[in-house]
């Protein structure tokens, strides 16, 4: 795939509509208080909307915002999977389903950081949403609803993205987050539009697509998190470009399993457990080294205040269950790290929730932010964990995208960048 796009700057916006398209999609307050608790993603596009205001372009954004139900029988349908009892499945609570999704508290947001009124539309391509578009100035922007009230947007209806195209003369895309979604506002309106990048894409596109394809050497990939299943993609791919794979996380004990170890209670995915084999033969065949934990922090329940102890990987007893890597791991990761000339982590190497066994996970967000190395952090966990930690401006880029980061190192094809016009 090409990641070598036009961006906004290839284009002439100066007093044109510009339909913009971010990932607002921001985490809310469980409390539905439309308290938005981290403003990332807002701060993230404001580079682009700021120059396309600066050239005198009238920005009319877009972004989705969780997962809402597009029509009372989805949700119903929805519900009655869930084994929800059909006589609670009501009207009203879908639409305080809908409320709680809509973008109000982002265009705030928004207003506040760009210190400029914010239109908000009422609809994404309804009467408001044309109405508001079309008496828009060069200099404004306006925030059309969430683009997943609309039923044809996560299906990638052409009707959809027409309309949506219809309200301006250019498409510029900064969702990076969305871009592995194939959407009538990510990708559907390009089709109908001359489709740029914005600077976040870009941004992106050359940390991410940079150290994939010509990373300063050697190239070590920290991968965590729970499951092998949701990380074989990314293994596979980056056995084809690292030169040294470091595994942590649950995952780690199908490794462990596989090759005889006792897990004891930990997460094993036994039918993962020779695909596992397969990739430790792989990286032997490759000359890839692969490092496993030697050491594992154990604990004789899943909760922060568990009994724990220390004991050798593919040791561990019945009744207990691995929760961190152990200390020997750590300075064995630790010292691949200091090495290393890039570093791409995707995923915690333990339950970093827990105070008790988030040491692992702190240790080599430690070491990254000590290494001269280029460090890339995939979206979601592991970019959480360096900002809990603090060490966010340590890093040389942090991924916007959970998905998105996580598509784009298995090397798949993505459609909200595909679509973009090639430089
Ligand atoms: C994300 O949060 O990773 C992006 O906004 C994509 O959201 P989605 O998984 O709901 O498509």
């Amino acid at each position: 795939m090409n990641y070598n796009k036009k961006t906004v700057k290839d284009v002439d916006v100066k007093g044109k509509k510009v339909l913009l398209r971010c990932d607002f999609n921001v985490p809310m307050a469980k409390d539905g208080s439309g308290v938005i608790t981290d403003d990332k993603r807002i701060r993230a596009a404001l580079p682009t909307i700021q120059y396309l205001l600066d050239q005198g372009a009238a920005v009319i954004a877009c972004s989705h915002m969780g997962k809402p139900v597009a029509t009372f029988e989805s949700y119903v349908k929805k519900q009655t999977e869930k084994g929800k009892d059909p006589a609670s499945i009501t009207e009203e609570k879908w639409k305080k389903s809908l409320a709680e999704l809509r973008m109000e508290p982002v265009a705030a947001r928004l207003s506040e950081l760009l210190g400029k009124p914010v239109i908000l539309a009422d609809d994404v391509v309804g009467p408001d949403a044309q109405a508001k578009a079309a008496a828009l100035e060069p200099g404004q922007i306006l925030l059309l609803q969430n683009t997943r009230f609309e039923k044809g947007e996560t299906k990638n209806d052409p009707e959809l993205a027409k309309k949506m195209a219809a309200m301006a003369e250019v498409y510029v895309s900064d969702a990076f987050g969305a871009v592995h979604r194939a959407h009538a506002s990510t990708a559907g309106v390009a089709d109908y539009l001359p489709a740029v990048s914005g600077f976040l894409i870009q941004k992106e596109l050359d940390f991410i697509g940079g150290a994939l394809a010509d990373p300063k050497r050697p190239l070590v990939a920290i991968l965590g998190g729970s499951k092998v299943s949701s990380k074989i993609g990314v293994i596979n791919n980056l056995l084809e470009i690292a030169d040294t794979i470091i595994i942590g996380g649950g995952m780690a004990y199908t490794f462990s399993a596989a090759q005889g170890g006792k897990v004891g209670d930990s997460l094993l995915e036994e039918d993962w457990k020779d695909y596992a084999n397969d990739m430790v033969k792989k990286a032997a065949d490759k000359g890839v080294k692969l490092l496993l934990p030697v050491d594992t922090v154990v604990a004789d329940a899943f909760a922060p205040d568990a009994k724990s102890q220390v004991v050798k990987s593919g040791e561990i007893p019945d009744g207990w269950q691995g929760l961190d890597i152990g200390p020997e791991t750590v300075a064995l990761y630790c010292q691949a790290v200091a090495g290393a000339g890039t570093v791409i982590w995707n995923g915690p190497m333990g339950v970093f929730e827990f105070a008790a066994f988030a040491k692992g996970t702190e240790a080599v967000a430690e070491a990254l932010s000590k290494t001269d190395a280029i460090t890339i952090i995939g979206g979601g966990d592991s970019a959480a964990a360096v900002q809990q930690l603090g060490y966010a401006d340590k890093m040389t880029h942090i991924s916007t995208g959970g998905g998105a980061s996580l598509e784009f190192m298995e090397g798949k094809e993505l459609p909200g960048v595909a679509c973009l016009l090639d430089a």
